[in-house]
Protein backbone atom coordinates (compact mmCIF):
# COMPACT_ATOMS: atom_id res chain seq x y z
CA UNK A 1 0.00 0.00 0.00
CA UNK A 2 1.83 3.57 -0.97
CA UNK A 3 1.54 6.08 1.37
CA UNK A 4 0.33 9.19 -0.01
CA UNK A 5 1.73 11.91 2.18
CA UNK A 6 1.82 15.13 -0.58
CA UNK A 7 -2.09 15.51 -1.00
CA UNK A 8 -1.43 19.41 0.40
CA UNK A 9 1.12 19.51 -2.80
CA UNK A 10 0.02 22.39 -5.35
CA UNK A 11 -1.47 20.91 -8.91
CA UNK A 12 -2.14 17.53 -6.97
CA UNK A 13 -5.49 16.72 -7.38
CA UNK A 14 -6.44 13.33 -7.05
CA UNK A 15 -5.34 10.72 -3.86
CA UNK A 16 -4.06 8.43 -6.97
CA UNK A 17 -1.75 11.58 -8.13
CA UNK A 18 -0.30 11.97 -4.60
CA UNK A 19 0.35 8.40 -4.17
CA UNK A 20 1.90 8.77 -7.67
CA UNK A 21 4.26 11.69 -6.26
CA UNK A 22 5.48 9.84 -3.85
CA UNK A 23 6.07 6.96 -5.16
CA UNK A 24 8.13 8.82 -7.73
CA UNK A 25 10.46 10.48 -5.21
CA UNK A 26 11.00 6.35 -3.31
CA UNK A 27 11.72 5.23 -6.82
CA UNK A 28 14.25 7.90 -7.74
CA UNK A 29 16.20 7.69 -4.47
CA UNK A 30 16.14 3.81 -4.80
CA UNK A 31 17.37 4.28 -8.64
CA UNK A 32 19.67 7.07 -8.42
CA UNK A 33 17.88 8.56 -10.77
CA UNK A 34 17.82 12.44 -11.39
CA UNK A 35 15.04 13.86 -13.50
CA UNK A 36 15.83 16.59 -15.67
CA UNK A 37 12.05 18.68 -17.18
CA UNK A 38 11.92 21.31 -19.85
CA UNK A 39 9.41 24.76 -18.64
CA UNK A 40 6.76 23.69 -21.11
CA UNK A 41 5.75 20.75 -18.59
CA UNK A 42 2.84 19.96 -16.79
CA UNK A 43 3.46 22.16 -13.67
CA UNK A 44 3.19 18.84 -11.14
CA UNK A 45 6.05 17.50 -13.29
CA UNK A 46 7.95 20.86 -12.74
CA UNK A 47 7.45 20.58 -9.11
CA UNK A 48 8.72 17.12 -8.64
CA UNK A 49 11.74 16.98 -10.78
CA UNK A 50 15.19 18.00 -9.41
CA UNK A 51 16.20 20.37 -11.95
CA UNK A 52 14.30 22.69 -14.19
CA UNK A 53 15.46 24.61 -17.34
CA UNK A 54 15.73 25.61 -20.72
CA UNK A 55 17.48 23.58 -23.37
CA UNK A 56 20.94 24.74 -22.80
CA UNK A 57 20.78 24.17 -19.20
CA UNK A 58 19.12 21.21 -19.35
CA UNK A 59 22.09 19.67 -21.41
CA UNK A 60 24.89 21.45 -19.30
CA UNK A 61 23.13 19.57 -16.50
CA UNK A 62 23.03 16.00 -18.09
CA UNK A 63 26.79 16.21 -19.21
CA UNK A 64 27.39 17.29 -14.88
CA UNK A 65 25.05 14.44 -13.82
CA UNK A 66 26.32 11.88 -10.96
CA UNK A 67 22.94 10.16 -11.18
CA UNK A 68 22.63 6.32 -12.94
CA UNK A 69 19.78 7.47 -14.58
CA UNK A 70 18.64 10.33 -16.43
CA UNK A 71 14.60 10.69 -16.12
CA UNK A 72 14.25 13.28 -19.04
CA UNK A 73 10.38 15.14 -18.83
CA UNK A 74 10.44 17.03 -22.33
CA UNK A 75 10.46 16.02 -26.00
CA UNK A 76 12.15 13.35 -27.62
CA UNK A 77 15.37 15.10 -29.15
CA UNK A 78 16.19 16.50 -25.71
CA UNK A 79 16.56 13.22 -24.23
CA UNK A 80 18.85 11.67 -27.17
CA UNK A 81 20.69 15.32 -26.74
CA UNK A 82 21.31 13.69 -22.80
CA UNK A 83 22.04 10.15 -24.55
CA UNK A 84 24.59 11.83 -26.90
CA UNK A 85 26.35 13.05 -23.77
CA UNK A 86 26.28 10.22 -21.55
CA UNK A 87 26.41 6.94 -23.61
CA UNK A 88 27.11 4.52 -20.73
CA UNK A 89 23.59 6.05 -18.46
CA UNK A 90 20.46 4.82 -19.13
CA UNK A 91 18.22 7.84 -20.24
CA UNK A 92 14.45 7.31 -20.17
CA UNK A 93 11.69 9.28 -21.58
CA UNK A 94 7.83 9.01 -20.41
CA UNK A 95 6.62 9.23 -23.60
CA UNK A 96 8.49 8.24 -26.36
CA UNK A 97 6.34 10.03 -29.19
CA UNK A 98 6.98 13.20 -27.15
CA UNK A 99 8.86 14.44 -30.65
CA UNK A 100 8.87 18.37 -32.27
CA UNK A 101 7.71 19.64 -35.11
CA UNK A 102 10.98 21.63 -35.60
CA UNK A 103 12.84 17.86 -35.18
CA UNK A 104 10.43 16.72 -38.05
CA UNK A 105 10.79 19.61 -40.34
CA UNK A 106 14.45 18.35 -41.40
CA UNK A 107 14.65 15.07 -42.41
CA UNK A 108 18.26 13.46 -42.21
CA UNK A 109 18.14 12.43 -46.26
CA UNK A 110 17.15 15.31 -47.28
CA UNK A 111 19.17 17.44 -45.53
CA UNK A 112 22.42 15.54 -46.32
CA UNK A 113 21.41 16.21 -50.06
CA UNK A 114 21.04 20.23 -48.95
CA UNK A 115 24.36 20.09 -46.86
CA UNK A 116 26.32 18.52 -50.06
CA UNK A 117 25.09 21.45 -52.36
CA UNK A 118 26.83 24.13 -50.11
CA UNK A 119 30.30 22.09 -48.93
CA UNK A 120 32.07 25.00 -48.11
CA UNK A 121 29.29 26.17 -45.39
CA UNK A 122 29.81 25.60 -41.67
CA UNK A 123 26.72 24.15 -40.45
CA UNK A 124 24.76 25.23 -37.38
CA UNK A 125 21.63 23.31 -35.67
CA UNK A 126 19.52 24.24 -33.69
CA UNK A 127 19.04 21.74 -30.94
CA UNK A 128 15.46 20.86 -31.94
CA UNK A 129 16.50 18.25 -34.63
CA UNK A 130 17.51 14.92 -34.17
CA UNK A 131 20.78 12.80 -33.53
CA UNK A 132 20.83 11.72 -37.11
CA UNK A 133 21.39 15.54 -38.18
CA UNK A 134 23.39 16.57 -35.10
CA UNK A 135 25.59 14.07 -36.66
CA UNK A 136 25.94 15.89 -40.13
CA UNK A 137 26.39 19.54 -38.05
CA UNK A 138 29.39 21.65 -37.19
CA UNK A 139 28.17 22.90 -33.92
CA UNK A 140 25.28 23.30 -32.54
CA UNK A 141 23.27 25.70 -30.69
CA UNK A 142 19.84 26.46 -28.43
CA UNK A 143 18.07 29.83 -28.40
CA UNK A 144 20.31 31.54 -25.62
CA UNK A 145 23.72 31.23 -27.33
CA UNK A 146 22.69 31.23 -30.96
CA UNK A 147 23.86 34.29 -31.44
CA UNK A 148 27.33 33.62 -29.50
CA UNK A 149 27.55 30.79 -31.78
CA UNK A 150 27.00 32.35 -34.77
CA UNK A 151 29.70 34.98 -34.16
CA UNK A 152 31.92 32.53 -33.01
CA UNK A 153 32.49 31.23 -37.02
CA UNK A 154 35.06 33.37 -38.85
CA UNK A 155 32.92 36.50 -40.83
CA UNK A 156 34.64 35.11 -44.11
CA UNK A 157 32.81 31.22 -43.79
CA UNK A 158 29.52 30.77 -44.71
CA UNK A 159 26.50 28.97 -42.75
CA UNK A 160 23.94 27.04 -43.47
CA UNK A 161 21.41 27.45 -39.87
CA UNK A 162 18.65 25.15 -39.73
CA UNK A 163 15.89 23.62 -38.81
CA UNK A 164 14.21 26.68 -37.51
CA UNK A 165 13.99 29.61 -40.34
CA UNK A 166 12.49 32.06 -37.68
CA UNK A 167 15.51 31.45 -35.53
CA UNK A 168 17.83 32.14 -38.33
CA UNK A 169 15.66 34.96 -39.54
CA UNK A 170 16.53 36.61 -36.05
CA UNK A 171 19.90 35.63 -36.11
CA UNK A 172 20.67 37.23 -39.29
CA UNK A 173 18.98 40.55 -37.94
CA UNK A 174 21.17 40.46 -34.71
CA UNK A 175 24.54 39.32 -36.32
CA UNK A 176 24.24 40.74 -40.06
CA UNK A 177 25.61 37.77 -40.96
CA UNK A 178 23.90 35.75 -44.62
CA UNK A 179 22.81 32.90 -42.90
CA UNK A 180 21.42 29.84 -45.22
CA UNK A 181 18.03 28.66 -44.18
CA UNK A 182 16.21 25.32 -43.84
CA UNK A 183 12.64 25.86 -43.86
CA UNK A 184 11.46 24.19 -40.71
CA UNK A 185 8.98 25.96 -37.89
CA UNK A 186 7.76 25.32 -34.59
CA UNK A 187 3.74 24.75 -34.89
CA UNK A 188 3.46 25.87 -31.46
CA UNK A 189 5.70 29.41 -31.92
CA UNK A 190 3.90 29.60 -35.37
CA UNK A 191 0.58 29.52 -34.16
CA UNK A 192 0.88 33.03 -32.46
CA UNK A 193 -1.94 35.82 -33.71
CA UNK A 194 -0.77 39.34 -34.33
CA UNK A 195 -3.95 40.41 -34.45
CA UNK A 196 -5.03 38.75 -31.11
CA UNK A 197 -1.99 39.74 -29.60
CA UNK A 198 -2.19 43.44 -31.06
CA UNK A 199 -6.26 43.71 -29.80
CA UNK A 200 -4.99 42.03 -26.17
CA UNK A 201 -2.16 45.01 -25.75
CA UNK A 202 -4.99 47.68 -26.53
CA UNK A 203 -6.58 45.77 -23.86
CA UNK A 204 -3.32 45.88 -21.38
CA UNK A 205 -1.49 48.92 -22.79
CA UNK A 206 0.79 48.71 -19.92
CA UNK A 207 1.44 45.40 -20.33
CA UNK A 208 4.79 44.81 -22.11
CA UNK A 209 5.09 42.14 -25.13
CA UNK A 210 7.92 39.84 -25.01
CA UNK A 211 8.37 36.38 -27.42
CA UNK A 212 10.77 33.62 -28.39
CA UNK A 213 12.71 33.84 -31.42
CA UNK A 214 11.14 30.51 -32.63
CA UNK A 215 7.92 33.21 -33.01
CA UNK A 216 7.14 34.57 -36.34
CA UNK A 217 8.94 37.91 -37.92
CA UNK A 218 5.87 39.96 -37.73
CA UNK A 219 5.68 39.10 -34.10
CA UNK A 220 8.95 39.49 -32.97
CA UNK A 221 9.11 43.13 -34.73
CA UNK A 222 6.07 43.83 -32.34
CA UNK A 223 8.27 42.74 -29.81
CA UNK A 224 10.31 44.62 -26.51
CA UNK A 225 12.06 41.72 -25.57
CA UNK A 226 13.13 38.50 -27.37
CA UNK A 227 15.00 35.63 -25.34
CA UNK A 228 14.84 31.59 -24.61
CA UNK A 229 12.54 30.10 -21.89
CA UNK A 230 15.12 31.17 -19.40
CA UNK A 231 15.76 34.33 -20.84
CA UNK A 232 12.14 35.39 -20.51
CA UNK A 233 12.05 34.57 -17.34
CA UNK A 234 15.15 36.45 -16.37
CA UNK A 235 13.70 39.36 -18.14
CA UNK A 236 10.32 39.43 -16.02
CA UNK A 237 12.17 38.79 -12.89
CA UNK A 238 14.71 41.75 -13.54
CA UNK A 239 12.88 44.59 -15.26
CA UNK A 240 10.92 47.70 -13.43
CA UNK A 241 7.50 46.57 -15.26
CA UNK A 242 4.72 44.81 -13.64
CA UNK A 243 2.63 43.58 -16.39
CA UNK A 244 3.54 41.27 -19.73
CA UNK A 245 2.57 39.46 -22.46
CA UNK A 246 3.83 36.48 -23.07
CA UNK A 247 4.53 34.33 -26.77
CA UNK A 248 5.84 31.06 -25.52
CA UNK A 249 4.70 27.65 -24.29
CA UNK A 250 2.18 28.50 -21.71
CA UNK A 251 4.12 26.14 -19.43
CA UNK A 252 6.00 28.63 -19.13
CA UNK A 253 3.85 30.62 -17.06
CA UNK A 254 4.22 28.25 -13.53
CA UNK A 255 7.79 28.73 -13.42
CA UNK A 256 7.54 32.58 -14.29
CA UNK A 257 4.79 33.45 -12.08
CA UNK A 258 6.63 31.38 -9.27
CA UNK A 259 9.63 33.97 -9.98
CA UNK A 260 7.42 37.39 -9.74
CA UNK A 261 4.39 36.67 -8.00
CA UNK A 262 3.19 40.13 -7.92
CA UNK A 263 3.24 40.55 -11.66
CA UNK A 264 0.59 40.32 -14.03
CA UNK A 265 1.78 37.85 -16.68
CA UNK A 266 -0.73 37.28 -19.78
CA UNK A 267 -0.36 34.38 -22.43
CA UNK A 268 0.08 35.48 -25.79
CA UNK A 269 -3.17 34.51 -27.66
CA UNK A 270 -2.80 31.95 -30.60
CA UNK A 271 -4.52 32.22 -34.39
CA UNK A 272 -7.03 29.26 -33.53
CA UNK A 273 -9.21 29.21 -30.15
CA UNK A 274 -8.03 26.38 -27.62
CA UNK A 275 -8.64 25.33 -24.25
CA UNK A 276 -5.70 27.27 -23.03
CA UNK A 277 -6.74 30.62 -25.07
CA UNK A 278 -2.53 30.47 -25.73
CA UNK A 279 -0.36 28.34 -27.63
CA UNK A 280 0.27 24.60 -26.06
CA UNK A 281 2.99 22.06 -27.20
CA UNK A 282 0.87 18.65 -27.67
CA UNK A 283 4.19 16.63 -27.53
CA UNK A 284 5.48 18.59 -24.53
CA UNK A 285 2.49 17.70 -22.61
CA UNK A 286 2.07 14.00 -23.79
CA UNK A 287 4.16 13.39 -20.25
CA UNK A 288 2.22 13.12 -17.45
CA UNK A 289 2.59 11.89 -13.84
CA UNK A 290 1.60 8.75 -14.32
CA UNK A 291 3.82 8.15 -17.64
CA UNK A 292 7.05 9.76 -15.52
CA UNK A 293 5.93 6.94 -12.42
CA UNK A 294 5.61 4.20 -14.99
CA UNK A 295 8.94 5.66 -17.13
CA UNK A 296 11.01 5.87 -13.75
CA UNK A 297 9.40 2.03 -12.58
CA UNK A 298 9.42 0.05 -15.51
CA UNK A 299 13.28 2.11 -16.83
CA UNK A 300 11.25 2.34 -20.08
CA UNK A 301 10.79 3.48 -22.60
CA UNK A 302 14.65 4.02 -22.97
CA UNK A 303 16.28 6.53 -25.38
CA UNK A 304 19.03 4.87 -28.03
CA UNK A 305 21.49 5.90 -30.28
CA UNK A 306 23.29 4.09 -32.69
CA UNK A 307 26.70 3.92 -31.91
CA UNK A 308 28.29 5.67 -35.39
CA UNK A 309 25.53 8.45 -34.86
CA UNK A 310 26.24 9.10 -31.14
CA UNK A 311 30.13 9.61 -32.27
CA UNK A 312 29.29 12.18 -34.82
CA UNK A 313 26.64 14.05 -32.86
CA UNK A 314 28.43 14.46 -29.61
CA UNK A 315 30.66 16.83 -31.75
CA UNK A 316 29.19 19.60 -32.32
CA UNK A 317 27.28 19.28 -29.01
CA UNK A 318 30.76 19.53 -27.25
CA UNK A 319 31.70 22.73 -29.49
CA UNK A 320 28.51 24.40 -28.38
CA UNK A 321 29.17 23.60 -24.35
CA UNK A 322 32.69 24.14 -24.36
CA UNK A 323 31.84 27.50 -26.28
CA UNK A 324 28.92 28.42 -23.49
CA UNK A 325 31.01 27.71 -20.21
P1 LIG B 1 14.48 26.96 -24.96
O1 LIG B 1 14.02 26.37 -23.68
O2 LIG B 1 15.91 26.62 -25.22
O3 LIG B 1 14.22 28.42 -25.04
O4 LIG B 1 13.67 26.24 -26.15
C1 LIG B 1 12.33 26.30 -26.33
C2 LIG B 1 11.77 25.13 -27.04
O5 LIG B 1 10.99 25.22 -27.93
C3 LIG B 1 12.16 23.83 -26.59
O6 LIG B 1 11.60 22.93 -27.41
FE1 LIG C 1 9.29 21.50 -30.68
FE2 LIG C 1 7.94 23.77 -30.67
FE3 LIG C 1 7.24 21.82 -28.99
FE4 LIG C 1 9.55 23.18 -28.61
S1 LIG C 1 7.48 24.00 -28.48
S2 LIG C 1 9.24 20.96 -28.51
S3 LIG C 1 10.16 23.55 -30.74
S4 LIG C 1 7.15 21.73 -31.22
Amino acid sequence: MIKATNKNIEYIETVEEAELYDEILKLKKEKNAVILAHFYQEPVIQKIADFVGDSLALSQKAANTEAEIIVFAGVHFMAETAKIINPTKKVIIPDLEAGCSLAESCPPDAFKIFKDQHPDHTVITYINCSAEIKALSDIVCTSSNAEKIVNSIPKETPIIFAPDKNLGKYLIDKTGRDLLLWDGVCIVHEAFSIDKIIALHNKNPEAKFIAHPESNPEILKIASYIGSTSGMINHVKESSDTEFIVATEAGILYRMQQEVPNKTLIPAPAKEDNTCACSECAFMKMNTLKKLYLCLKNESPEIDVPKEIREKAIIPIQRMLELSK
